[in-house]
C-alpha cells in the first residue's frame, strides 16, 4: 500500500481533528494487538481502508469511510486487563465503541453501521450494509492480521 503527501494530507483533513482528542491519546496507550497501540491499529485502518476504496474506485463516501474507520475501535479501554469484557472483548467491544462515539459525535446511519459491524462474522447480526462497512470490515481483518502474525507492528503505508 502506497499513499502520497496529497492523500495523506487529505485524510488528515477528514478527520477534521478526531485524532488530536484526549481520547485519541487514550487509545495510543491501549495495546491491540502485539506491540501496536489501538491508536496506530486504527490510522492504519483508516489509510488502507482509503486505500482500497480509491485505488479500486468503489465509491464509498471518504468523509463517513475515515471517520468510521478511526472510530471503529473507540472502546477506550485495555482489552487485556478488563475482566469479563476482555475475555469476550471480540463480542462486545463493537457496541462499546459504538456507544462512546454516538456520546461524543454526531454520526451518520453509514458510520454507525461501520462501528457496529466491523467484527462481522463473529458477531452474526451485526452486519456490514453498505461499501464503507465492509471496506473497513475487511480492511480490519488485513491490519489485524499483519499487527499478530508478522510484524507487530502497524501495516506500512
Ligand atoms: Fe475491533
Ligand atoms: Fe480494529
Amino acid at each position: 500500500m502506497k499513499l502520497d503527501e496529497q492523500e495523506l494530507s487529505e485524510i488528515e483533513l477528514l478527520l477534521g481533528g478526531l485524532e488530536q482528542t484526549k481520547e485519541a491519546a487514550l487509545m495510543k496507550k491501549y495495546i491491540q494487538h502485539g506491540q501496536i497501540s489501538t491508536y496506530d491499529h486504527v490510522i492504519s485502518v483508516v489509510r488502507l481502508s482509503f486505500y482500497l476504496n480509491r485505488r479500486f474506485h468503489l465509491g464509498a463516501s471518504e468523509a463517513e469511510l475515515v471517520r468510521g474507520a478511526f472510530l471503529h475501535d473507540f472502546y477506550l479501554y485495555d482489552w487485556h486487563e478488563n475482566g469479563y469484557i476482555g475475555r469476550f472483548h471480540g463480542l462486545h467491544h463493537p457496541r462499546i465503541a459504538l456507544q462512546n462515539a454516538k456520546e461524543r459525535y454526531d454520526l451518520s446511519e453509514t458510520e454507525c453501521n461501520i462501528i457496529e459491524s466491523h467484527m462481522w462474522p463473529l458477531t452474526i447480526f451485526a452486519v456490514p450494509k453498505c461499501r464503507a462497512a465492509f471496506i473497513v470490515c475487511l480492511a480490519d481483518k488485513i491490519c489485524s492480521s499483519y499487527e499478530t502474525l508478522v510484524r507487530k507492528r502497524a501495516l506500512p503505508c
